[in-house]
């Protein structure tokens, strides 16, 4: 386990549950964290990754770090041919996730992503009726606090909201939606008593026009003191679907339906990718470079909204795609 703040103790928790994985080693440059998760583990820590990385030769790798601290602990598992799983979003800089992407395709490593909703039974349920009835428009939002960690309100640190967060509903969006060809975006940044650093756009509204001339609205808000909202509408022909992580509503004739997911997608995404490494299956839905193309939209939304210009993705554009965001082929 590279990294042992919050999300790396939530999967420490589920690979305790299974039989045929133990975490073996917890690094973090925070050594009283280290040593808490490695206890709880009844593994070894360690203050720095690549030593770990060398004493240990794990058979797979979970890195649980901040946005900004990607780069070094991908590239060290791939230069030792160590099968990861990295959380969400894939970095705050473009290049380095190309640069990983790339290195991960050359290597034919097994990778997998926190995209964990492309897991629940719901997702599946409404893919399975867009497929009858193509979607027309979509209306996507993250509407919550700001979480705990002190660097999510740094741009530098985190990439923002946008990049940070609503990229779970943007990678549902690409799921069930298909490919956003051009985002025009814009954000605004008030000063906040109780966030005095931070410098990260606290609203964000954006405009998509994706692949079919299918047509979508985003919003993204920090400023509330708790989730309010985070999920994806998708209007077809006769059809409304509204997804959350707790929800799938379903409008069609006659009264909306409500259910909840059957199944916990934050234990099934750890499942396949165990699963994956051993193996015995193929079900990871995010492979690294798949998440890319999810993280390239979050960072395309994120540069017009500071620069107010629209960005083209995929080769759309009237000269081609803007060549930061163009699609890995
Ligand atoms: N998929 C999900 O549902 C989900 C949920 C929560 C968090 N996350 C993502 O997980 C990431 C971490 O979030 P968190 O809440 O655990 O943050 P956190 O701040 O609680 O923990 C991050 C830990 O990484 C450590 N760290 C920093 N640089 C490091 C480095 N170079 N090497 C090793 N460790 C390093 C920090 O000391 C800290 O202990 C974020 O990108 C976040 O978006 C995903």
């Amino acid at each position: 386990m590279i990294g042992a703040g919050g999300v790396a103790v939530r999967h420490a928790q589920t690979l305790r549950e299974f039989a045929d994985a133990a975490v073996v080693a917890v690094a973090d440059p925070d050594a009283g964290r280290a040593a808490e998760l490695a206890d709880a583990c009844d593994a070894r820590s360690y203050s720095d990754p690549a030593k770990m990385l060398n004493e240990q030769s794990p058979d797979a790798v979970y890195i649980c770090v901040p946005p900004f601290a990607h780069g070094a602990p991908e590239l060290a598992c791939i230069a030792s041919g160590i099968p990861f799983f990295v959380e969400k979003p894939l970095s705050v800089e473009l290049a380095i996730a190309e640069q990983i992407a790339t290195a991960v395709l050359e290597a034919d490593l097994i990778t997998a992503t926190g995209y964990h909703w492309r897991y629940f039974d719901t997702v599946t349920e409404a893919a399975q009726l867009l497929a009858e009835r193509p979607p027309r428009v979509v209306i996507g939002s993250w509407l919550d606090k700001v979480p705990p960690p002190p660097w999510w309100v740094r741009r530098d640190r985190s990439g923002g909201q946008v990049v940070e967060q609503l990229t779970h509903v943007l990678d549902l969006l690409r799921v069930l939606v298909g490919e956003v060809e051009v985002v025009h975006a814009f954000g605004h940044h008030l000063s906040r008593p109780d966030h005095p650093d931070s410098d990260i756009d606290d609203v964000t509204v954006a405009t998509l026009q994706m692949a079919g001339g299918v047509l979508g609205a985003l919003t993204a808000s920090s400023l509330l003191s708790h989730k309010y909202r985070a999920g994806l509408e998708v209007i077809a022909d006769g059809l409304a679907l509204q997804l959350t992580e707790t929800e799938l509503t379903i409008a069609r004739e006659g009264p909306p339906t409500t259910r909840s997911p059957a199944n916990d997608a934050k234990f099934a995404v750890d499942r396949a990718f165990i699963d994956a490494v051993l193996g015995r299956g193929d079900d990871v839905r995010a492979p690294y470079p798949e998440a890319l193309r999810t993280h390239r939209l979050g960072l395309a939304i994120a540069e017009s909204a500071a620069t107010g210009q629209a960005v083209y993705l995929s080769g759309s554009g009237p000269a081609g795609a803007d060549p930061a965001f163009e699609t890995l082929s």
